[in-house]
């Protein structure tokens, strides 16, 4: 059975960029957007064009610059919101305009203080007004996580009349639980007219560490799109990251779902985004994290070394990182360091391994990590009791 396609929908430069302590300027957001197209997103959600004319000249640029992936631009429901957007777009292969507004109890009765009615209004006459710009207009109902599932049906089915050709249900807050996701994205295929001729969308912040399970539960259960960024980079505790559901889809090929990216990029990609962007990236994070192919138990060097699946999912090289790494501490044993050893040069007997631990233990318990440099040490001090081979 041939396998259905998830769309990637990249914010890194829209929602990424909202990251506080993070600036990028255009040329910057030109070189990540050049990257994210090679990488294969289908969709750059390239900036918030009204937002400030820094922005409008980036997306503009980013319109002019990408060939292959669709060129998104985030609107308010709001006429001039969405001309600035178009102009911004004009030029692009394939433009987008991203509209919406909150559709959640909080958003309709603190932040626009008007009945459901003028929402549903709202949101139909800012999809029609996009569509005659351009003919790919996603509509966003932000706070969708906490939106009633009734409610939220109605305003989707109207878009979805008013021309929209992408339905975002943003878990705006973090809030939700993957099943309970799932069965919102599950509630909309099975209640709204017209569903099946629109792409559903996924757009999940972290707050309590779900997104990327929200993400993953809204696939399954139908959504076709996927908005995350590049090391789950974004407002508060983050997006979805990129990196983590295109692995998951990859790595449970029995959810017949896959994702045009080239995996191989994302170590490169997240590299390059931390650099541009300064923003770290913290050591256990999934799949790009300094630490996420890196042993440093005995008992898991040792399974590692002797067959790399017992302790790994993925092998790095799949996703672009060189090779596993099996890191030297006090609580590595013996095969780890006879490997570490054997790699710089120093092929070992029983004999000459048991000495050499003897004198690893001892540098291990005095610094955190025991590098190449030490190994060195540790066999010239080994070689004057017994030579050592070097292979
Ligand atoms: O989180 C959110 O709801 C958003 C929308 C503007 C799409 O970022
Ligand atoms: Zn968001």
């Amino acid at each position: 059975m041939s396998k259905d396609k998830v769309q990637i929908f990249d914010t890194t430069l829209r929602d990424g960029e909202q990251v506080p302590g993070c600036k990028l300027d255009t040329r910057e957001k030109l070189v990540i957007a050049e990257r994210l197209d090679v990488l294969g997103v289908d969709v750059i959600e390239a900036g918030f064009p009204i937002s400030s004319p820094g922005d409008f000249t980036s997306v503009n640029e980013i319109a002019k610059l990408v060939k292959n992936a669709t060129v998104c631009g985030l609107t308010r429901s709001v006429k001039k919101d969405i001309e600035v957007a178009a102009e911004a777009l004009k030029i692009a292969v394939k433009p987008r305009i991203h509209t919406g507004i909150g559709t959640s109890e909080s958003h309709i009765k603190y932040k626009f203080n008007i009945s459901k009615e003028e929402v549903i209004e709202r949101a139909k006459k800012a999809v029609a007004y996009a569509r005659n710009f351009v003919g790919d207009v996603e509509f966003f109902a932000e706070d969708a996580g906490r939106t009633d599932n009734a409610f939220l049906a109605k305003v989707c089915e109207e878009v979805i009349k008013a021309g929209a050709t992408v339905l975002n249900i943003p878990d705006t807050t973090g809030y939700c639980l993957p099943e309970e996701y799932g069965a919102k994205i599950k509630y909309l295929k099975d209640h709204v007219k017209g569903i099946d001729d629109v792409t559903i969308s996924c757009h999940c912040h972290n707050d309590l560490g779900l997104a990327t399970a929200n993400s993953i539960a809204g696939v399954m259960n139908g959504a076709r799109q996927i908005e995350c960024t590049v090391n789950g980079i974004g407002e508060r505790a983050g997006n979805t990251a990129l990196e983590e559901v295109v692995m998951i889809l990859k790595q449970h090929p029995y959810l017949n779902l896959q994702t045009d990216i080239n995996a191989k990029l994302l170590y490169d990609t997240s590299l390059m985004v931390r650099e541009k962007m300064g923003m770290l990236v913290q050591p256990n994070k999934a799949i790009v994290g300094a630490n996420a192919f890196a042993h440093s138990s005995g008992i898991h060097q040792d399974g590692v070394i002797k067959n790399r699946e017992t302790y790994e999912i993925i092998d790095p090289a799949d996703v672009g990182v060189t090779e596993s790494a099996i890191v030297l501490t006090a609580r590595s044993g013996r095969a780890a360091l006879a490997y570490r050893a054997k790699k710089i040069g120093y092929d070992l007997t029983k004999v000459q391994l048991d000495s050499a631990y003897k004198t690893f233990l001892q540098f291990a318990d005095r610094q955190k990590e025991v590098i190449d440099q030490d190994i060195h040490l540790i066999m010239k001090e080994v070689s004057k009791i017994s030579k050592i081979a070097i292979a």
